[in-house]
């Protein structure tokens, strides 16, 4: 007789994810940081030494393939990147078949996809945990180690006032579904042509989220803990030059900052484009948490795939 497996613990956007489970991951993040190399046994998965994870990527990454290959290993277990190319998947095979069979290899897989369709096709078909490594839509990790660095330097973030400025992205979303589940004030400021897409708008609406859509960069910034931006163009946007016309106005540089909170933080999931999005004195100025943003994507990814493993 067949025993049902569970489903497997997917982590595929913040809104997916309950607000306990998430707040969990973060504090297990701030321990996995304090514990440096050595993982506490409470968070290690039980199967780590024979968990093997997939990483697939649709598109071209420095921090995210570094620092989930880091944390598999870190935590006991070992990975395997590779390029979609290198799959058969680039030519033409399907998600749905592809999830299939590597779940038959491997214990747990993370994707970079184009377009969220493949995300959600993959997590449906697989038998083994799926993680969002960015899709066209949205970037729940990095928004996880952006929560921690927020945490590590200005404390808990629920009641606290974050200003997103700029382009309303895949980056954006991720931020608007973490403004509902971790309780804070959330003010995006981007051009009318670069809102956020509505089917997030739509559901923060529903959770009664504090998150408010405006046009000013001003006002926004106006009081926030932190001041929070993301490249004009992203990867697989087609009109560059329309983008960096209407986002001119949205450059984070020292008088934007200057409204915000005096001890406020300034974060970017990186690259940055300096001289666009962010001055040069910003990015590399007092305020800047950047290079511990990244870090953190280490941190914060060891307890998510710890998590998804069933460690906690
Ligand atoms: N911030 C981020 O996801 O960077 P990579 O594209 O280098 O992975
Ligand atoms: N919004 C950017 C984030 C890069 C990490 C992009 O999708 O290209």
């Amino acid at each position: 007789m067949s025993v049902k497996k569970p489903a497997p613990r997917h982590f595929l956007d913040l809104d997916l994810i309950d607000a306990a489970t998430l707040r969990r991951i973060i504090d297990a993040a701030h321990e996995m940081k304090r514990n440096g190399k050595r993982v506490p046994e409470n968070l290690r998965p039980r199967s780590i030494a024979d968990d093997v994870l997939v990483m697939i990527f649709e598109k071209p990454s420095t921090r995210t393939r570094i620092s989930f290959d880091v944390a598999m290993r870190q935590l006991g277990g070992q990975s395997i990147v590779l390029n979609h190319m290198d799959l058969q998947l680039g030519r033409g095979e399907s998600a749905i078949d592809t999830a299939r069979v590597i779940s038959r290899y491997i214990d747990i897989i993370m994707v970079r996809a184009n377009s969220h369709d493949t995300l959600r096709e993959l997590a449906k078909y697989a038998t083994v945990p799926v993680v969002n490594g960015l899709t066209d839509r949205t970037h729940p990790c990095q928004v996880m180690a952006d929560i921690l660095t927020f945490e590590e330097h200005l404390g808990p973030i629920k009641g606290r006032t974050v200003a997103w400025i700029g382009d309303g992205n895949n980056v954006a979303a991720s931020w608007m579904h973490a403004a509902v589940r971790f309780g804070f004030t959330l003010n995006v400021a981007c051009p009318k042509e670069l809102a956020p897409h509505a089917d997030v708008t739509e559901w923060v609406k529903r959770e009664k989220g504090q998150v408010q859509i405006m046009h000013d960069p001003v006002a926004a910034a106006t009081g926030a803990d932190c001041v929070v931006t993301d490249t004009w163009v992203s990867m697989g946007d087609k009109d560059a030059d329309r983008r960096k016309a209407l986002l001119k106005p949205f450059s984070v540089d020292a008088a934007l900052m200057a409204q915000a909170a005096k001890n406020a933080i300034f974060m970017h999931c990186l690259p940055a484009y300096r001289g666009h999005e962010v001055t040069e004195q910003v990015l590399e100025g007092p305020q800047s948490v950047v290079f511990d943003e990244a870090e953190n994507r280490l941190h914060a990814q060891k307890a998510i795939l710890a998590w998804c493993l069933g460690a906690f």
